[in-house]
C-alpha cells in the first residue's frame, strides 16, 4: 500500500495498490487516522461486488441503513444507491441526490462519522462532489462572527429536502410535512463543535440542513447571523469561487472516504443527464459526535 498526499487544489491523500481482502490491520488503522486528518481518502483501483462494499465499510465503523428505504441496494440495505438508470427490471434507488450543501444525517440525533463513496458508472464530463472543509471555514471567519456564534446552537431539519416516495403521489401535502417532522424532528447542535479525534473546532452547519441559530438558553439568533454564516463559508457562492470551496473528481475505480464530520458536500450533477450511478455506505464510529467541552 502506498499513500501520496495530494497537492495544491487537490485535498486528502491518494492510496495505490490497498486490497481490502487483503488488508492488514496496521494498513486499516492507518486509513483511519488519514481519514480523520486529511479528511479524504481515495482508494484508487477498487472492484468490489456489494457484500465486499459493505464489508469494508464495517472496518471503520458500524454501517447504518438509510431511513428511508427507497434508497436502498436491492440486494443489501446497509447501501445506498444514487441513479438516474433505467433498467429493464426498474429503477433501483433515487436519481439527483444531495445536489445541496450538507453533511450526511446531520438532520439526525447520530449523524454518521465517515462516508464511503464508490462510483459505478460516471458521466463523461462534470464528475465529481463539491467540499468544504468546515474546520477550516471555522478558521477563516472574521473575528465578529466567531465572537457572535461562540456558545450559541444551530437547529438542523431535513424538512425542505425529504424527497417524495412514490408511494406518496395523491397524498395531501400537509400530512406528508407532518410525517417528515414526526419521522425526523429537528436536531440541535453546537454551531462550533470539537471533533472527538483530531480536537479541531469545526463550524457545524449546512446550507441544506440547518434553519435556525440560537443562543444557549434557546432565545432565537437573527437569521441574517445564519446567513452571514452561510456566505463566510462559502455555501452561498453559487459560481464555486469561494477559496473554502474544492472539487473532487472521480476515475473508475476511486472509492472515496471523507471525514463526514468536518466536511460538506455538494453533489455535481450532469444537467445532459447522462447516465450516472454511485453507492455509498456510511458509517458511525466510536465516538460522539462532538467533544462534550464543545464551545
Ligand atoms: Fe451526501
Amino acid at each position: 500500500m502506498r499513500i501520496d498526499t495530494r497537492t495544491g487544489d487537490r485535498r486528502g491523500v491518494e492510496v495505490h495498490g490497498f486490497d481490502p481482502a487483503d488488508a492488514a490491520a496496521d494498513d486499516l488503522a492507518t486509513l483511519r487516522r488519514h481519514i480523520y486528518h486529511d479528511k479524504i481518502v481515495v482508494l484508487k483501483g477498487q472492484s468490489l461486488d456489494i457484500t465486499e462494499f459493505v464489508a469494508l465499510g464495517t472496518e471503520f465503523g458500524t454501517p447504518v441503513p438509510y431511513y428511508e428505504p427507497m434508497y436502498h441496494h436491492p440486494d443489501n440495505e446497509l447501501v445506498f444507491v444514487s441513479s438516474n438508470l433505467d433498467r429493464d427490471t426498474g429503477r433501483i434507488g433515487v436519481p439527483k441526490t444531495g445536489a445541496f450543501w450538507h453533511s450526511d444525517y446531520q438532520f439526525m440525533p447520530e449523524p454518521f462519522a465517515v462516508t464511503l463513496f464508490y462510483p459505478q458508472r460516471l458521466p463523461t464530463a462534470s464528475r465529481g462532489t463539491y467540499f468544504i472543509d468546515m474546520a477550516e471555514a471555522y478558521r477563516r471567519l472574521s473575528p465578529r462572527l466567531r465572537d457572535a456564534i461562540t456558545g450559541t446552537y444551530c437547529k438542523h431539519s431535513a424538512r425542505r429536502y425529504v424527497k417524495i416516495r412514490p408511494s406518496d403521489v395523491f397524498r395531501p401535502l400537509g400530512e406528508l410535512i407532518a410525517e417528515v417532522e414526526r419521522k425526523t424532528p429537528a436536531q440541535r447542535w453546537p454551531t462550533v463543535m470539537t471533533h472527538p479525534v483530531t480536537g479541531e473546532q469545526v463550524l457545524y452547519l449546512s446550507e441544506a440542513f440547518t434553519y435556525a441559530i440560537e443562543d444557549a438558553s434557546a432565545t432565537p439568533l437573527p437569521e441574517t447571523l445564519l446567513t452571514d454564516l452561510l456566505t463566510e463559508s462559502g455555501q452561498l457562492d453559487d459560481r464555486y469561487e469561494h477559496e473554502n470551496i474544492f472539487l473532487q473528481s472521480y476515475e473508475p475505480g476511486d472509492l472515496v472516504l471523507w471525514d463526514n464530520r468536518t466536511l460538506i458536500h455538494r453533489a455535481l450533477h450532469n444537467p445532459s443527464n447522462e447516465a450516472t450511478e454511485s453507492l455509498r455506505v456510511t458509517v458511525l464510529d466510536e465516538y460522539p459526535l462532538t467533544r462534550e467541552d464543545a464551545a
